[in-house]
């Protein structure tokens, strides 16, 4: 059984592609053991509780220093015991010892084709917004492992989504979800569950 932990911030909407997966068994002998968000209104904590799937919001609020709510979120990771961590629209950066202590564990679902509209500063409509200035016709989403570097761990799969006329960063933003991300972060996950992609330290 892989156990997973998926970190979140937002509205959840990759975490509830995961979610679905597991329970249609899309994604096979899988547990999501835990959902913790740095912002405790976070709707993906709702949607984990709605999910029967246990939540935590750890807050940088809660701490004196930010070394303190890293030991805090590794400390709850520690105690979930995860296989496998999964960044669903996850906005705080990894600490470097947590990076180390899983190495090639946690994976991340970033709203482009990296490299273009990667990196610090690239997160949510930012990217969208990017895309749409630059005049790029195709756009998509990319699952990756995370690295000490900002969106530059190893490529693990990318799927491509057709920039349409007039669309908005919003319309943008919809569609690469639906077109790729939901798609692409499950299809991932369920192929790491199958052992047809390796994690951890090789
Ligand atoms: C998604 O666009 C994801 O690619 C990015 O943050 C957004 C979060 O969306 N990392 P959600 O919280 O999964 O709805």
């Amino acid at each position: 059984m892989l156990r997973v932990v998926v970190l979140v911030s937002g509205g959840g909407t990759n975490l509830e592609a995961i979610l679905k997966n597991v329970e249609d068994g899309n994604i096979p002998n899988t547990e999501i053991v835990g959902v913790i968000s740095n912002n405790k209104n976070a709707f993906a904590l709702e949607r984990a509780k709605n999910h029967g799937v246990a939540s935590f919001g750890i807050s940088p609020k809660d701490y004196e220093t930010r070394q303190d709510f890293h030991r805090g979120l590794l400390a709850k990771i520690e105690e979930l015991n995860p296989d496998l961590i999964v960044l669903a629209g996850c906005l705080i950066k990894i600490p470097d010892e947590m990076i180390k202590a899983y190495e090639n564990r946690i994976i991340n679902i970033h709203p482009s084709l990296i490299p273009s509209f990667s990196g610090p500063g690239f997160y949510g409509l930012h990217v969208h917004e990017a895309a749409l200035e630059r005049g790029v016709k195709i756009t998509g989403a990319t699952v990756h492992f995370v690295s000490e570097i900002v969106d530059g761990g190893e490529i693990i799969e990318q799927k491509a989504v057709r920039i349409e006329e007039g669309d908005t960063p919003e319309v943008l933003q919809k569609r690469v979800m639906e077109e790729a991300e939901w798609i692409i972060l499950s299809e991932v996950i369920s192929k790491i569950a199958k052992g047809e992609i390796s994690i951890g330290k090789n």
